[in-house]
């Protein structure tokens, strides 16, 4: 059984098709990326597969079950944050926990404090850390539940490179027991972090596999150059 099942996803707003019934499956245990250019519709089946938004049809289960009946499984770190800015830092985390019904919840919430580095930032509120600091309170909310499926859009975007590198360190440990729907555009990361990635333009998947074999196939070094290569139609 599939951690994630999308099949046919379609999604529209008004005249804008974001997606064009979009399928793929990530496994238990695996790393998957989503990428694609700005507009591609990453953020919007992220959100979709999160309930975050109504589908116009297609297909999406978490584990089996329809998403509305898996939340307590799953867990989203997206930039579009619903924290709230006149909460400190340990009050959010504190109504996160408490809706998925977190037990030992300040021995839980101390620990992700200290894994991201905020631990002096706990009583801070929200809206005065800097947009990297607001980016690991995020983290933090998303690992609260120790979610079966975890849903990362663009979780490193705006950390600095010695906490975006212990970011991929803790995401790479969660994967055993955690199935990761990824999006970046950061294409090293992506290289070092996913098992399979999909390729999405205009609402549509037009490359799945592992990374390593579209390299091979587009003969470029690196993810980034074939990324380009893709995003400006010269495929
Ligand atoms: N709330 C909205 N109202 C209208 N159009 C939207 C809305 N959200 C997204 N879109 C449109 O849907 C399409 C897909 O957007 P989406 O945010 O899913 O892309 P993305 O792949 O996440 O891009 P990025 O890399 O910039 O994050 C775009 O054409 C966008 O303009
Ligand atoms: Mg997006």
């Amino acid at each position: 059984m599939p951690a994630i099942e999308v099949k046919n996803l379609k999604k529209s707003y008004g005249n804008t098709v974001a997606l064009n019934g979009i399928s793929f499956n990530v496994e238990e245990g695996e790393i998957f990326g989503l990428l694609g250019p700005n507009g591609a519709g990453k953020t919007t089946a992220i959100d979709i597969i999160a309930g975050l938004l109504t589908k116009d049809s297609g297909e999406v289960k978490i584990l089996n079950k329809m998403p509305d009946d898996a939340k307590q499984e799953m867990n989203v770190v997206s930039s579009n944050t619903w924290l709230t800015g006149i909460m400190s830092v340990y009050e959010n985390l504190k109504v996160y926990g408490m809706l998925y019904g977190v037990k030992d919840l300040d021995e839980r919430i101390g620990n992700l404090l200290e894994l991201f580095e905020m631990k002096k930032f706990r009583n801070e509120l929200y809206q005065r850390l800097s947009a990297g600091q607001q980016t690991r309170v995020n983290l933090c909310k998303g690992l609260i539940n120790s979610p079966k499926i975890l849903l990362l859009d663009e979780c490193t975007a705006g950390l600095d490179p010695n906490l975006a590198d212990k970011t991929r360190k803790i995401i790479k440990g969660l994967k055993k027991k955690t199935a990761i729907l990824f999006t970046s555009h950061n294409m090293l990361e992506v290289e070092r972090l996913c098992d399979r990635i999909a390729f999405l333009q205009s609402g549509a998947i037009t490359w799945m596999g592992p990374s390593n074999k579209l390299k091979q196939m587009h003969g470029k070094r690196t993810l980034e150059e074939v990324f380009i290569k893709l995003a400006r139609g010269q495929a």
